[in-house]
Parts: structure tokens; sequence; C-alpha cells
């Protein structure tokens, strides 16, 4: 690397890589893929294990810290989240600020973005122990504004986090219950909730993580880095994809009208993509998506829930394998093609998917901000570009154009 850094500071050489296909921004310890295999290590660990074996707080740890947690710093981090997940109560006032039907994912951003003006006494990245608050900050308040924003969508009130619930039960309740009824979370519900989050925790370099690194550059509070993160993730091509599929997946309704919406992804004169199809780097099945299809089919029959979307995606995904038009691009189903059915059957509105997103993803924002801000030597992001516009020219007066 030292040596790449001498040959640009001598020749000014650089490269135009436009999206970043093949270019790599950071050195990172935290996530490996290797699309052509399919594969997905964190910290070393593959996911199929950490989603099998773990839950989604000790993956926190995981790729916070490096190691997975003794029994006893797990029960350390667990009480150190669940000490942060109140926001302060000035913030229920700023949530009245919203329209009742704003996205949820405008007032993440603007709600997390917010937080750098309610806890200035983490926001001094130069201080560890500010960075180590701020990040269990974070990751304990996000659930719970999520939860809010989507209980005001619904003009509920707010329902306060409750401690003695794990991370994923706690936001469960957070979400659907309400003041006057007895709720009681479903276990199976909650594993499943915990395993969508350890999928969704870390993807390396992906377009919402380096804004986040691109932000934190600056030397941005974490805050502030996080809700550009969200806003990165927001985009259908992105973030957004899992939103984007259950609406494609309403709108071929049945298995008969398939073939249609397969000619026009293929037909280059449509911008129709398939949502939730393809990736910059699986080139292979992606594989958080095989253990996101097997949860989908157990969220399903602990509710009794037939989903006609779920035969038209397993059929779709069918066609679509044996095409050969996906077969040469190498487009397979992503994260996002199943995960929205599961999400739609545990009762969440589609306009919240996203949101669920961001709240697993924070984790992996966090510790890629905080392994940046701690390696020696990282420096601003500041990309170049190729000038393609006029060449110097002399200034016209109004009266002679
Ligand atoms: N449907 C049809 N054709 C596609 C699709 C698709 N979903 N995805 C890619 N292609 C085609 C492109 O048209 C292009 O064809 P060409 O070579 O003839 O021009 C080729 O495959 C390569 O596509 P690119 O857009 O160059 O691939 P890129 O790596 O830039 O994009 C992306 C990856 C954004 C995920 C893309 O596949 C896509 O738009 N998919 C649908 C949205 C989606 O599911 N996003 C979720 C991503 S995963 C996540 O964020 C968690």
């Amino acid at each position: 690397v030292a040596d790449i850094r001498n040959l640009y500071a001598e020749t000014g050489m650089f490269t135009f890589d436009p999206g970043f296909t093949a270019t790599a921004s950071c050195e990172s310890k935290i996530t490996f893929i290797d699309g052509e295999a399919g594969v997905l290590l964190y910290r070393g660990y593959p996911i199929e294990q950490l989603a099998e074996h773990g839950d989604f707080l000790e993956t926190c740890y995981l790729l916070l810290y490096g190691e997975l947690p003794s029994a006893a710093e797990k029960a350390n981090f667990d009480y150190r989240i669940t000490r942060h997940t109140m926001v302060h109560e000035q913030m229920a006032r700023f949530f009245q600020g919203f329209r009742r039907d704003a996205h949820p994912m405008a007032v993440m951003v603007a709600s997390v973005g917010a937080l750098s003006a309610f806890y200035h006494d983490s926001t001094n990245i130069a201080d560890p122990t500010q960075r180590m608050v701020a990040s269990t900050r974070m990751i304990a308040k996000i659930p719970t504004l999520a939860a809010m924003a989507y209980k005001y969508s619904i003009g509920q009130p707010f329902v306060y986090p409750k401690n003695d619930l794990d991370y994923t039960s706690n936001f469960l309740r957070m979400c659907f219950a309400v003041p006057c009824e007895e709720y009681k979370v479903n276990p199976v519900l909650s594993r499943a909730l915990d395993r969508i989050f350890i999928l969704h925790a870390d993807h390396e370099q992906n377009a919402s993580t380096s804004t986040v690194r691109l932000s934190g550059s600056s030397g941005a509070n974490p805050f502030a880095c996080i809700a550009a993160g969200i806003a990165s993730l927001w985009g259908p091509a992105h973030g957004g994809a899992n939103e984007a599929v259950l609406k494609m997946l309403a709108e071929i309704g049945t298995p008969d009208r398939i073939p249609q919406f397969i000619a026009r992804a293929k037909d280059k004169n449509d911008p129709f993509r398939l949502m939730g199809f393809g990736h910059r780097v699986y080139k292979n099945y992606d594989p958080r998506a095989k253990i996101m299809q097997r949860t989908t089919r157990e969220v399903l029959n602990e509710l009794g829930v037939k989903d006609d979307l779920l035969d038209v995606a397993l059929e779709l995904e069918r066609i679509a394998l044996h095409d050969d038009y996906f077969i040469e691009k190498q487009l397979y189903p992503n994260i996002d093609f199943y995960s929205g059915i599961t999400l739609k059957a545990m009762n969440f509105p589609t306009a919240m998917f996203t949101v669920l997103f961001a709240v697993a993803r924070t984790v992996g924002w966090i510790a890629q901000w905080k392994e940046m801000i701690e390696d020696q030597g990282s420096r601003i992001g500041r990309p170049r570009q190729l000038y393609t516009g006029e060449k110097q020219r002399d200034y016209v007066p109004m009266s002679k154009r």
C-alpha cells in the first residue's frame, strides 16, 4: 500500500473508475466477501454459522471488537446497550414536527442526525471514551427511533423501551404494543427478526458504508455520519430494494404474468429491472438470500400465513435462474428478494422495510467508522474526477451574449 501511495505522489497518476467497480478505498479487517464463491464472513466467521448459532448483539460485539465475546463480556455489552435505549424526551417533541405521512426513512435521516444536537458529550471523535459512548448510543437508540417513526406514522403513542427484554424483542414490543392491550413477544418472530438483523449487519464497502466512511473522514461526528449512511441506504438500488421487491411482486400478481416481467427486465429500452436480483459483488448466489428464504418459510409457518407473493417469488426465482440472460449476467436473488415477504408477514408496512435494514446496518456503519478513525494512516476521502467540461474561456458581458 505504501508503494502505491508513493507512486501516486510521484507520478500524479490516478485511476478512472466510475461506480468504484475495481477500486479499494480502504483497508479493513471487518467483513470479507468472495462474490464468486458466495461467501460472506464477519471477522472470519461465516454468516451461516452466525445466523444459526449467534444473536444480533453478539454479532454487534464481534463486528465492533473483532472477537466473539465471552459470557461476561456479552452480559456487560448487553447491559451497556440496554442502558442507552431511551432517547432524550425532547426527541418526542422533535417528532411532532413531521407530517404523519412522511416516509419513515425521511424521519430517520432527520432524527438520527438530530442526535448530535442532543448528545454533545459523545461528539468529540478524538476521545476514545466518547467514541465508545457514541457507538453504544447509536446501536441502542436506533431501534427506539425506528419504532417511534412507525408509531408516529400510525398515530399511536410511543412505547418506551422495556429493558428486561432482549434487543429484538424489545424492538418488536416498541413497534406493536399498545397501551390498552397485553402484548407478548412471539419468540419465533423475534428470533427470525434477530437473524434478519444479523444478515444485514455489515457488508463491507457498499454505498451507504462508503458514505459513512467518506463523511467521517472529514472528522464529522458519528451521529451525522450515520444519518448520511441512512440517506444513502434509502435508494431503491440499495436498501430501498426490499420495499421495491414487494411492490414488484404485487404488480406481477400471479405466476402466469412472470414471463412478461422477465421480458421487460431483458429489454434494454425498458428501464424496468427485476428488483431483488443482481449484486455488484455476488456473481453467484447471495449467501444471505438462502438463509432469508428459509427464514421466510419459518415465519409464514409460525403465523399460519399463506402469501401468494411467496409463490410468485419462488416461481420468478426458478424461471430467472434458468434464463440465459440472467445466467450470462450472473444475476441471482439478493438478500432483499425474500426479506420483504417476511417483514410483511410480521405486520411491518412496506415503508418500514428499509428502516429495519438501517437498524441492523447501524452496527456495520459504526464498526467501519471506528476502524477508520482508529487507523493511523487514514486521510480525508477526496475522490478525483475526469473533467469533461469547457476549456478556459473569457467572460462575455451580458450585452454581447
Ligand atoms: N434486472 C435486469 N437486469 C439487470 C439487473 C436486474 N435486477 N441487475 C443488473 N442487470 C443487468 C444490467 O442491465 C446490466 O446489463 P448490461 O451489461 O447489458 O448493461 C448488467 O446486468 C450489469 O448491471 P449493472 O447495473 O452494471 O450492475 P451493478 O453492479 O452496477 O448494479 C445492482 C448492481 C444495483 C444491485 C443491480 O443489479 C440492480 O439494480 N439490482 C436491482 C436492485 C436491487 O435488488 N438492489 C439491492 C442490492 S443488494 C443490497 O443493497 C442489500
